[in-house]
């Protein structure tokens, strides 16, 4: 009998740069992202408090969608994305279906990061990668289980991806990435040098049930 191999965790990668519509999606997203970390001024007063080098809509603006015709073309996207990874993860959804329940900008500027976190209260999450400048960080995933992990020796360097304990992904323009929200991330830090569209821009998101 084979070795099973059970409980996966899934990262869907799908990229958005290949499809016909995304060079001129992409630019008019970068627009849009730049315009509002321009004109949020309480989000960028959030991000200082806060220690975030650059700035992010997450505290500040959650009507996205209906703010920006491009935003709310992007939802549209992203709801077909979210529901085609919910019956991959064979989630039952009892008749009702996963719903954005927020989508933010962010936009990190050299020497910035954003330390392991998981994001409470919802069901899936995810990454819209809009500009990558060199330098710009990467995202790394770890194994749910490693806080259980108290005598397993590590796993070597060699050993095959899904064996690992870290998924590292380097972004480029147009990757979409969805995971469940349970699964903690960081984005390592951005080790470009600063000058004029260094800043790495991004579109997070949330999928709740219900
Ligand atoms: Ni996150």
């Amino acid at each position: 009998m084979p070795t099973l191999s059970l409980f996966p965790t899934r990262i869907r990668h799908t990229a958005l740069s290949s499809e016909p519509g995304w060079p001129a999606l992409g630019l008019e997203l970068e627009e849009a992202c730049r315009g509002l970390a321009a004109e949020d001024a309480a989000g960028r007063a959030w991000a200082k408090r806060h220690g975030y080098r650059g700035y992010t809509s997450y505290a500040s603006l959650d009507d996205l969608p209906r703010r920006a015709t491009v935003f709310g073309a992007l939802k549209r996207r992203l709801d077909r994305e979210a529901a085609a990874f919910a019956a991959e993860l064979g989630l039952e959804l009892g008749g009702r279906r996963l719903k954005l329940d927020s989508l933010w900008v962010n936009l990190l500027r050299p020497g910035g990061a954003h330390s392991g976190h998981l994001h409470p209260l919802s069901v899936l999450s995810g990454t819209l990668y809009v500009a990558t400048p060199e330098g710009a960080g990467a995202i790394r995933f770890e194994d749910p289980r490693l806080p259980m992990m108290m005598a397993r020796p590590p796993v070597g360097p060699d050993a095959d991806a899904a064996l690992r304990s870290f998924h590292t992904h380097q972004p480029r323009p147009g990757d979409l990435l969805l995971w469940e929200s349970w699964l903690r991330h960081e984005v390592m830090p951005h080790g470009g040098k600063t000058s004029p569209g260094a800043e790495r821009i991004s579109l997070s998101f949330n999928y709740g049930w219900g």
